[in-house]
């Protein structure tokens, strides 16, 4: 069983989608959950959600993309909970065209949510847990950081994670900091819902068990790794994507 009793998580852009059912699993497992978010009605209504469901949570407005939000962000919590053992980077955007036809800005804006933003919570979350000797950090990469068609500014951000995942991997792991990525692969969110019926059926048509999956499925393997059970698992990318192939 994993309990996480008196651990406090981080889970960024958990107002909906993948990161409220992220949240929702570890407060189910007891841990004390802040949900972060830039659109605060969803962050509201997801700390009611679970609250009404006889867990715990609150809401931190931040936005990942800006240095001081992060780093405020994290220290705010610790000072409040006096700990941060788990931090989710889950927050991300995607601005999908072909190479050719993508702007300049909208390179820019997944580059800055999506890679920048794991950094810029990071490093605070980093310069906690290092003193602690404790800590799990786990980040939302995706299947597409192999390549994937349309999606060029959004695959190097999300191959960047796996690599800031390894490295900070290596850093942090005689501090007892474990680092891993999470790969999912074609779930059914509103990030996902977006996309029209001919590529939601091109990419189903590429997942093994002919399905897209549900947040559930990402939320129940990130609360093995924020577990004590997996207090020797560091550094890995693990898929979940129904054995999808990009
Ligand atoms: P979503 O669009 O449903 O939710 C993303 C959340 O992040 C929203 O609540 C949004 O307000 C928040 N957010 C956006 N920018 C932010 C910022 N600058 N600061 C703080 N919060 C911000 O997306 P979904 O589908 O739940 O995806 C979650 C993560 O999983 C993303 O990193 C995405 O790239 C990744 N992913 C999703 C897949 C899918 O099939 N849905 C597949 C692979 C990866």
């Amino acid at each position: 069983m994993i309990d996480l009793t008196g651990k406090t998580a981080i889970v960024t852009g958990a107002a909906r989608g993948l990161g409220f059912a992220i949240a929702s699993k570890l407060a189910s497992l007891n841990a004390h959950v802040v949900i972060t978010d830039v659109n605060e009605e969803g962050a509201s209504s997801a700390v009611d959600d679970i609250i009404n469901h006889g867990f715990n949570a609150e809401y931190m407005l931040a936005d990942v993309s800006d240095y001081n939000s992060a780093d405020s962000l994290v220290e705010k919590v610790v000072k409040k909970h006096g700990r941060l053992d788990i931090l989710v980077n889950n927050a991300g955007i995607n601005l999908d065209s072909m190479l050719h036809k993508l702007e300049p800005d909208n390179w820019q804006k997944v580059i800055d949510v999506n890679l920048t933003g794991v950094y810029n919570m990071m490093k605070p979350a980093a310069i906690h847990m290092r003193q602690e000797e404790s800590g799990r950090i786990i980040n939302i990469s995706s299947l597409s950081w192999l390549g994937n068609v349309g999606q060029a500014n959004y695959a190097a951000a999300k191959a960047g994670v796996v690599g800031l995942t390894k490295t900070a991997s290596k850093e942090l792991g005689k501090k007892n900091v474990t680092v891993n990525a999470i790969c999912p692969g074609f779930i059914d969110t509103d990030m996902t819902r977006g996309v029209p019926d001919h590529v939601w059926d091109l990419m189903v048509s590429k997942i093994s068990m002919g399905k897209a999956g549900k947040p559930e499925d990402v939320a129940n393997c990130i609360a093995f790794l924020a577990s004590e059970q997996a207090g020797y698992i560091t550094g890995e990318v693990i898929n979940v994507g129904g054995g999808m192939i990009l």
